[in-house]
């Protein structure tokens, strides 16, 4: 694993899938010359994310974009089958982007991950909350236990952009 990734850093450039594993897309060019909020969780339909964290993106979407964010991106280290059912389920329409991490690059990538073996499988992605301007990552939020729901919520980040 890398070290952990800081305010500053370009954001790693790796491939993440949306949908199905047949369409690949590239953080580098989804996140080129915009201001995107990206989080991150530690699995699709697990309660905190699905209850809490998800929900309140979708709640905040209009307080975001009356800031300038551009898109948010969800993503977590499940299949894009998977990441696609959870977006439908909750109607999140076209205000987030539901990417996986499928094979885990990104969470490897950017320093997060979280040893869920014995509870979910895997190894998952730390719960987390970044902005990232043109690609350099200007805010990030991790949760200090992984699993936590506190800084990387939408009402927290609001306050940061
Ligand atoms: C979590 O959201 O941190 C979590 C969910 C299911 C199992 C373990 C952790």
């Amino acid at each position: 694993m890398k070290s952990l990734i800081k305010v500053g850093n370009k954001f790693p450039k790796v491939k993440l899938f949306e949908n199905n594993p047949g369409n690949a897309v590239d953080t580098e060019s989804l996140l080129k010359g915009k201001k995107v909020i990206v989080f991150g969780v530690p699995g699709a339909f697990t309660p905190g994310c699905s209850k809490t964290h998800l929900p309140g993106y979708i709640a905040d979407y209009q307080k975001f974009k009356s800031k300038g964010v551009d898109s948010i991106i969800c993503v977590s280290v499940n299949d894009p089958f998977v990441m696609e059912a959870w977006g439908k389920v909750n109607n999140v329409g076209d205000k987030i982007k539901m990417l996986a991490d499928t094979n885990g690059e990104l969470t490897r990538e950017l320093g997060v991950e979280y040893d869920l073996s014995e509870k979910l499988g895997n190894k998952r992605m730390k719960r987390f909350s970044m902005v990232c301007e043109d690609g350099t990552v200007k805010v990030f939020n991790l949760e200090p236990e992984g699993g936590g729901l506190t800084c990387s919520l939408s009402n927290n980040l609001l306050i940061f952009i």
